[in-house]
Formats: structure tokens, sequence, C-alpha cells
């Protein structure tokens, strides 16, 4: 039996952030802005530090005034140092991201993220704080282990690292500075004994993502009534969609209970293809294209990918707990009523951004 969200486990997990000074770098984006609520809920005294390059006040509504805003660019370390004075606990997520469409066309934006970690993290031990947890990725996996979309293995932590040669081969450019983001937490830990867990996030959707992400994507194109409907690469693809509410839980529990040096995936167990994906879309529009359209020169990535939750269970005692229907219904609900006809026009410069 693993802990959902509500439960008296689950809640007296978080209450480790009850009065609690942590800073959020990226708070403004779409995960850290999921994360913000349910910190704010653990009654964590928060500082959010972003530049707003893809996050937005507005992700923060009215948490706004619960928190101590701070506009500021986290390759300052001067500036990052001023906002972590007196953090206990640092969740870093202030990076340059967006989907496949534009890491896949932004090579040098990503490797620009080593300097946004090594400034988060050199601020972090200059002031003094005993705690990172790190917006890792997915992409740090080897891509040889992702090359067949028939295939069912789940992703071990220990199957991407530096200790062992050949497992590090991660994805692309975003995936190379997310491993070497690990790499700096594990000198950090080593040289300063800082406490580090870096989250590998596994695909995230959910309320507040914008169309540069899949199911965004797929969801405005439907919205948008695209026949024939536009999908990149065969359709037979695999990730293993997580709500974003799962995504923030998950990272607030490795926060409250990994110490050392570790990594934990946050992510689902289930290989979902893009072809199902858009099934469930179109169930839930109750509207269906008469053509796919399967655009194979698009950027895909890598054919499966899905997480091993072994380490969830037996360090977290907790699961992913939201099913790929709820989410989408919940993410569809919230995109109709936060988008005009206007911006599904000008979806194809959107899908290539961030
Ligand atoms: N969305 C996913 O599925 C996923 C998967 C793996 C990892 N991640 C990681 O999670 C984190 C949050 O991702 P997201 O999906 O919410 O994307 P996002 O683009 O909404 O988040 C990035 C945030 O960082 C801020 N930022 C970027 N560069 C900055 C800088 N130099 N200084 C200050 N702020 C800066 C942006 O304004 C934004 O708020 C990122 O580190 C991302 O790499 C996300």
């Amino acid at each position: 039996m693993t802990t959902t969200a509500g439960d008296p486990a689950w809640e007296a997990a978080l209450r480790f952030y009850a009065s609690r000074s942590v800073l959020i770098t990226g708070g403004a984006s779409f995960i850290g802005s999921h994360l913000v609520e349910l910190l704010l809920k653990a009654g964590a005294h928060l500082t959010v530090l972003d530049d707003l390059s893809s996050g937005k006040l507005e992700n923060l509504g009215s948490m706004a005034k619960d928190v101590n805003f701070v506009q500021g660019d986290v390759r300052s370390q001067d500036k990052v140092e001023a906002a972590a004075a007196g953090c206990e606990v640092m969740f870093h997520l202030a990076n340059a991201h967006g989907g496949r469409g534009y890491i896949d066309t932004h090579p040098v934006e990503c490797v620009n993220n080593l300097i946004c970690d090594h400034a988060a993290f050199a601020a972090a031990a200059a002031v003094g704080c005993g705690r990172i947890i790190y917006a890792g990725s997915a992409c740090a996996y080897p891509v040889s282990l992702q090359t067949d979309a028939t295939a069912t293995n789940l992703l071990e932590e220990s199957e991407a690292g530096f200790e062992v040669q050949g497992r590090a081969f991660p994805d692309g450019e975003y995936g190379w500075a997310k491993l070497m983001g690990e790499l700096q937490l594990r000198a950090f830990h080593r040289q300063f004994g800082i406490d580090t867990v870096a989250c590998r996030i596994f695909t995230a959707y959910g309320p507040r993502e914008n169309e540069s992400h899949a199911v965004i994507a797929l969801v405005a194109k439907a919205l948008a009534r695209m026949d024939p409907y536009p999908i990149w690469g065969d359709g037979s693809q695999t990730r293993n969609f997580t709500y974003v509410k799962d995504t923030v839980t998950g990272m607030a529990l490795a926060g409250a209970r990994l110490n050392g040096c570790q990594a934990i995936n946050i992510g689902t167990d289930e290989h979902i293809s893009i072809d199902e994906l858009i099934e469930e879309i179109f169930g839930i529009l109750s509207w269906h294209p008469s053509e796919i359209k399967r655009e194979i020169d698009m950027p895909v990535g890598v054919m499966s990918r899905a997480a091993s939750l072994k380490k969830c269970r037996s360090e977290l005692d907790w699961t992913p707990s939201w099913n790929l229907h709820d989410g989408l219904k919940e993410t569809i609900s919230w995109y109709e009523s936060h988008t005009d006809a206007k911006q599904l026009a000008g979806l194809d410069k959107l899908l290539l951004s961030r």
C-alpha cells in the first residue's frame, strides 16, 4: 500500500516543509507553480526566483501574494544568494526547457543550463542551504535503452550515472546538461556535504503547460479541429505521461525523505503511445478527425520511455496516482478555458517555442 494525496502519511511527510524557508528557482513555471501550490499548503515560507523567460506571474495567480517573488536571472549568483539567504531548502527548476521541438532546435540554450545549475548550487553552498532538490530529467538516461517503440523496459535510476562506464549517454544537449547537473550536485555534496536529490522528471503534463509539449500540442490541434490531424512521428513512440500534481508530489516527498546524494524517478511506469494518447483526447472531446497525418520528419525523440517505480515505492512509500483519462480531462478543461481562437491560429510557431 503506497501513500496517496490526502492520506495521513502523505500529509505527515509534507509536514517536513511546515515553517521552513524554501527557495524555488523557476517557481513561476508550469511545474514550479504547482510545486508552489503544494508547498504553500504544507506551510512552507516560499521565495520564488524566476526571470519569467518562459514562466509567467499569472501561473502563480492568487498565490503570488503568499510568496516572496524575486524577478531575476539564476545565472547571477549574487541574485540567487540574496534570494536564498536563510533558506534551508532549494528546489532548482530554473532552466531553459521546452518540448521536443524546442530542445532539438535550441542546443545552445540547453547547454546554457549548465551555468544556471552551477550558479544556483554555488549560491546554495554560499548561504549554507543544506538541501537541494533538482528538476532533473528522464533525458539523462542513455538513449540506447530507449530505441524500440515496442519495448517494455522500465528505466532504473542506476542505469544513468557516473560510476559505471557506459551509463552516461543522454538524450541530446538538454539531456547531457541534465546529467551534468547531477554531476554538479554530486560535487557539491562531496565538497560541502549538501544533501542533494535529482528528481528525474518524466514527461509531465497538466494545467499551465504550453503548446511546445506533446499533450498540450495535441489537445490544441484537436480543439482547432485540424483534419487531417497532424502528429509528429509515426505515432508508435511511447512516453509515460505523468500528471503534474503527481510530479510535484513526488518531488516534495523526495525532498523531504531522501538524504545524501541521490537520483530518483518521478514519473509513471506506463508506456503510452502517441496513437493511444490522441485516441484518449478524441474520446474526451467526442470528436475524431477523418485522417491522421503522420509527420515522420518532425522531431520525435527516443522511441520508448517509462520509469521504474521500485525506488519510489521503497524510499518514498509513494507512486503516482492520477490516471491518464482523469489527468487529460483536467488538462483539457483548463486549456479550453484559457485559450482563444487567435492563439490556436498561431499554433505552428508555438510548437517550437517554450
Ligand atoms: N515538463 C517536463 O515534462 C519536464 C521534464 C523533465 C524536466 N523538467 C524540468 O523541470 C523544470 C520546470 O520545467 P517546466 O516544464 O515547468 O518548464 P518551464 O519552461 O515552464 O520552466 C522553466 C522555468 O525557469 C525559468 N527560467 C529559465 N531560465 C531562467 C534563468 N536563467 N533565470 C531564472 N529563471 C529562469 C522560466 O521562466 C520558467 O519559469 C525545468 O528545469 C525542466 O527542465 C520538466
